[in-house]
């Protein structure tokens, strides 16, 4: 059951998926990455028309069969068609709640001549007028890993219309701006595949400073950052001599030299100038959050200061991941602790409403009755007298629908006592032991007699109880043995008297094996 829930519960939880759209005849890499798995231990699943596991371990012909290449943690589809769309999930797969530890992704595939793909694919690359400009092709969906045999070729760019183009502008005009397209090829066995991504441009007028001092960046302003990322903020200032050059401090000391770069200042160069000074976090570390830093300008005239701070970026998924893992651990617990307050309850619903069986309870058992009702002989007066015991066996046979072995009634006469009571707890699928008083037919002597084979069948015992011979039990000696035996061995309810409560009702029932048949009618007993 518990299996079952998670399972269910696993579903149902947020997972995140990174979106990858590729266009038809292009190579496409998923990655892995943040999977500590190698690819020979990790099966991706790809959920396409027909489910497929791969393994690393697949032979080099497998995968070229296919058109995949599967290195490390990463699979690589050498020309993305139609039949690749789908999901896929990498990583070992499992009912923990760990669900970190797989990572899904949606491959969607555009027709060749569609721009759809192309432009969900955009990356955007800022430039400003009258500067160097350099496109890169967007690394992200490009294989860089080094696959045996898999050479990269140089890139290929041109614009959105086809026309050839550069990626580097020494001094970029605001005409440059719109969209790029990189190809970049791989020679693979022999074949060649490839990659297309787009860039698009933006270049922005500047407005050139005019007055000395810091421009950039704006005091106060918060750069959000990853720990352990590496991290460069720039410090631009208008300056009119060489000797000015910004610099950085944090709390009133200068910034490391090896945490600052300063462009080179050639002091036969027109001025005034821009002048950068580059404070460098090569591992964002949670000492350099608390901090604020300092971009200090002066000149004999002026002193200019902004204070920059870093703060640590919100990190949904992980963030997602974790609530995730909560909701599933309270919602198991409380599924937990309504199923131990309401077992009963739950598994006679189950049983009546939604016709649930329990496992013992085969159809094929062959036998006639579902319980066999054998008094024992209580030593005080506190048993069941008869009226009690006829209320017992007819509620049960007519308002819950249990076929009943009663000895006076079933049992054919001729027979030796001990081998018919045996006879008839082999044809029942659970034995109902009755205190009574006084002691009736066949009575405890056949009880003594037969009582290790009861135990060693392993039949399904049910002790009825009264709060008499409860106390009987407990004073020990007083109990005769062969029953200190068998009550070990069996479930007990406890009779309160007649009208019997509900929650008895309950509890026999539940110790009872499902009705083979089903109830007659929702008569209410006369005798009760
Ligand atoms: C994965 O495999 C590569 C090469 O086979 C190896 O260098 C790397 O250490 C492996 N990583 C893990 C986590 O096993
Ligand atoms: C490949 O690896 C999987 C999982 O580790 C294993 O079940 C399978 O037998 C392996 N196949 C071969 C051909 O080694
Ligand atoms: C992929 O998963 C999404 C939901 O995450 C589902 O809507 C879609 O039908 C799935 N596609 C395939 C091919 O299984
Ligand atoms: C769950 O993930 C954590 C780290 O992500 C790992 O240390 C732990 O062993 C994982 N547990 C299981 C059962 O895989
Ligand atoms: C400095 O500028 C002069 C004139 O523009 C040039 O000849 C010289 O090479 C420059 N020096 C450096 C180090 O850039
Ligand atoms: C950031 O913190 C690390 C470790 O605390 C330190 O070595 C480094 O100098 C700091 N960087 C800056 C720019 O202060
Ligand atoms: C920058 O921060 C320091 C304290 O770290 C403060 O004394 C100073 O006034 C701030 N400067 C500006 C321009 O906000």
């Amino acid at each position: 059951m518990i299996p079952l829930l998670l399972v269910l519960l696993t579903g149902i939880c947020p997972v995140t998926t990174n979106e990858i759209y590729a266009n038809a005849g292009d190579l496409v890499m998923l990655n892995c990455r943040e999977s500590k798995h190698n690819s020979t231990e990790m099966p991706w699943k790809m959920e396409t028309d027909q489910k497929m596991q791969l393994y690393g371990n697949m032979s080099a012909f497998e995968q070229q069969q296919l058109g995949l290449v599967l290195y490390q943690r990463s699979l690589v589809i050498l020309r993305a068609s139609a039949n690749h769309q789908g999901n896929y999930s990498c990583g070992p797969r499992g009912y923990h709640p760990n669900t970190s530890s797989q990572i899904w992704f949606r491959l969607t595939v555009c027709p060749k001549q569609s721009t759809v793909c192309t432009s969900r694919n955009k990356y955007r690359t800022i430039c400003h007028a009258k500067q160097a400009c350099k496109l890169s092709c967007p690394e992200g969906s490009i294989p860089n890993v080094g696959i045996p045999g898999m050479k990269s070729m140089e890139d290929v760019w041109h614009k959105e219309n086809g026309e050839p183009s550069d990626n580097y502008f020494p001094s970029v005009g605001l005409e440059k701006s719109g969209v790029y397209i990189c190809k970049r090829s791989f020679s693979y066995s022999g074949e060649i595949y490839q990659t297309s991504s787009s860039v698009e441009l933006d270049v922005k007028a500047v407005e050139h400073p005019t007055k000395l001092g810091i421009y950039l960046p704006k005091n106060g302003q918060i750069f959000e950052v990853e720990l352990g990322t590496k991290k460069e903020i720039v410090c631009k200032a208008l300056v009119n001599s060489c000797q000015n050059s910004p610099y950085w401090t944090s709390e009133g000391e200068f910034v490391d030299d090896s945490d600052v770069h300063t462009d080179p200042c050639n002091g036969s160069e027109k001025m005034p100038k821009c002048m950068s000074t580059t404070l460098i976090f090569r591992e964002v570390s949670p000492g350099n959050l608390s901090k604020t830093f300092t971009c200090v300008f002066s000149s004999d005239k002026l002193t200019s200061r902004v204070n920059i701070t870093l703060v640590k970026k919100a990190q949904p998924s992980k963030v997602m991941l974790a609530v995730c893992s909560v909701c599933v651990v309270v919602l198991m617990a409380a599924i937990v602790v309504v199923y131990v307050k309401f077992k009963i309850d739950v598994t006679l619903f189950l049983r009546d409403k939604v016709g649930f069986k329990d496992c013992q309870s085969s159809t094929s058992d062959e036998k006639s009755y579902d319980a066999f009702l054998m008094c024992y002989k209580s030593v005080t007066d506190g048993g069941l007298s008869e009226e009690d015991r006829k209320c017992l066996a007819s509620t049960l046979e007519d308002e819950f629908g249990y076929s009943i072995c009663l000895y006076d009634r079933d049992v054919l006469p001729g027979q030796a006592i001990a081998e018919a009571v045996l006879d008839c707890i082999e044809q029942s699928r659970a034995v109902v032991l009755v205190p009574s008083f006084p002691d009736p037919e066949p009575g405890s002597a056949v009880l003594s007699a037969i009582h290790t084979s009861l135990v060693e069948r392993k039949t399904r015992l049910i002790f009825i109880n009264t709060e008499q011979t409860e106390t009987e039990a407990s004073r020990s000696g007083s109990f005769p043995e062969a029953l200190q035996l068998l009550s070990k061995a069996g479930n007990s309810v406890t009779w309160k008297g007649r009208p019997p409560s509900t929650s008895f009702w309950k509890q026999l029932r539940y110790h009872l094996p499902a009705p083979q048949q089903t109830p007659k009618m929702q008569l209410l007993s006369q005798e009760c």
